[in-house]
């Protein structure tokens, strides 16, 4: 097994990565200039204009062509299919029924009820408007599937309204992590009621299942912070209607950018600018703290890696480089033989989604770390306990051995094969890229690189 030939071909991956990002802001320029109503679609269908009670489109909707869904389907292409799904109907009035009326048509495998149905109301209480409904279809109609086409971010988040809490009774949190949001935010934490257990308890605190207990919590409650991905989303919004408690939806990544204008948000909601000025002060100290005392541990190019979707920002604000993102859908076994193929001095993968154990296999050489994003184990209470437990864990990483846990040196011989194995079909991989396709990656600038070979 030649190690020239697998460097040649992560070489050859990377060069298609590069190509990729830059076709990518040559395209998101040009589309982000050209109509301000796509731009404010854009900004409606990704969260990044706050609407209070609007789950962002894209908590459950790609748009990159060959992306992995998520809950909803892809909607790569849809500016086509628009117009052929009921006879008689174009593509333009076939998307606002799509959105006002999901129902009307369901999509194959999937069921009626799955999407979101509150944008109906939204319209009727004037929290929505015609035009926001106009601009969200003329930006699905350019989504034609092109093979650069992904998702730009609009430039700036603009709150359109922001509510304003109500009384001085509890803080309704999701769960631990908007609980942290809401502490960051300033609220005073006893005055914080959290409505899903954390990760101590359940490993993915967004697939709880809300009782009626829950829903009772929300009497004479000040605000409720969720971030629209739970699954108990629609039943906390719900319950937030009957008794007119106003809503702020956060966008649920950690990341200095987005906590900072997220923890903004929850404090123009709840009256403690000022707290949170403070806070976001500290918070920027501590950041700088862990990246300096990671960099003294690692030297600039063993900070690359390959990061779970979730984590990111995260990764970034600890000072690493992402090479390429991976998951959050389960990786096929050619995806994680080319991740693997890029040699990466690290794997970060998400506690709560674990997706990158068959790439840490498949490279038993890198560093595999699990980083969290929700309090609650390691005695994580705030966004500063998650940073500090990730940078420690970083940090016993580097101490110990890569592949410690797996005793490599019992199982040493087959690794080796089984990484012979892989490179060699890698090598193969990449030639076969080389010479018949365009190998590239696509990035979409809100999450990195999805790679599509
Ligand atoms: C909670 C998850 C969720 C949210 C939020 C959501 N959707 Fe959907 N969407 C779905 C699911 C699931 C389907 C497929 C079932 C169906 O057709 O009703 C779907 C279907 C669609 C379709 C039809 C696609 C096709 O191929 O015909 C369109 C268009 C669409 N959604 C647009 C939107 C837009 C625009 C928003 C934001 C305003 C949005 N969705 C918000 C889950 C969601």
């Amino acid at each position: 097994m030649n190690r020239c030939h697998a460097i040649a071909s992560a070489l050859l991956l990377l060069m298609g990565l590069l190509v990729g990002v830059s076709m990518r802001s040559d395209t998101m320029a040009r589309s982000a200039e050209d109509d301000p109503a796509v731009d404010h679609g854009v900004a409606l269908f990704t969260g990044t204009a706050y609407m209070s009670g609007m789950v962002p489109c894209a908590t459950c909707h790609t748009v990159t062509p060959g992306g992995a869904a998520l809950s909803g389907p892809n909607l790569a292409g849809i500016a086509q299919t628009a117009a052929t799904r009921i006879h008689g109907v174009s593509a333009a009035d076939y998307l606002r029924l799509a959105i006002l009326a999901p129902d009307a048509y369901v999509v194959d495998g999937y069921v009626a009820g799955q999407m979101n149905h509150r944008y109906a109301d939204l319209l009727q209480t004037g929290i929505l408007t015609d035009a926001d409904i106009d601009a969200l279809v003329a930006y699905l109609l350019t989504l034609d599937a092109s093979p650069d086409q992904t998702q730009p971010l609009a430039a700036s988040r603009t709150p359109v309204i922001v509510p304003q809490a109500r009384g001085t009774g509890p803080i309704i949190a999701s769960t631990t992590w908007t609980a942290a949001f809401a502490r960051a935010a300033g609220a005073n934490p006893a005055d914080i009621v959290t409505i899903a257990p954390g990760p101590d308890t359940m490993r993915r605190p967004l697939g709880y299942v809300m009782t009626d207990d829950d829903s009772a919590k929300l009497n004479g409650a000040r605000l409720v912070i969720l971030m629209g991905c739970e699954e108990f989303a629609t039943t906390l919004l719900a319950a937030a209607d009957r008794v007119a408690v106003p809503v702020v939806i956060v966008t649920s990544r950690n990341g200095r950018e987005i906590i900072r204008a997220d923890t903004a948000l929850i404090a123009q909601a709840l009256g403690t600018t000022a707290a949170n000025e403070r806070w976001m002060a500290g918070f920027d100290r501590l950041l700088d703290d862990l990246q300096a005392e990671i960099a003294q541990a690692l030297p600039a190019d063993q900070r690359q890696a390959l990061v779970h979707h979730f984590q990111l920002e995260a990764a970034e604000d600890l000072g690493f480089t992402p090479l390429v993102a991976f998951g959050p859908a389960p990786l096929p076994p050619d995806e994680i033989r080319s991740l693997a193929a890029l040699r990466p001095p690290w794997i970060l993968d998400n506690y709560h989604t674990v997706q990158g154990t068959g790439i840490s296999a498949a490279a038993p050489d890198a560093h595999y770390v699990q980083l969290i994003n929700f309090p609650g184990i390691d005695g994580t209470v705030t966004l500063e306990d998650v940073y500090r437990a990730n940078a420690d864990r970083i940090l016993a990483a580097i101490t110990s051995d890569p592949a410690s846990g797996q005793s490599v040196q019992q199982i040493g011989a087959v690794a080796e094969m089984v990484l012979g194995v892989f490179l060699t079909l890698a090598v193969l991989g990449a030639l076969i890229a080389s010479l018949t396709t365009r190998t590239q990656m696509h990035c979409d600038n809100e999450v990195g690189c999805d790679f599509v070979a």
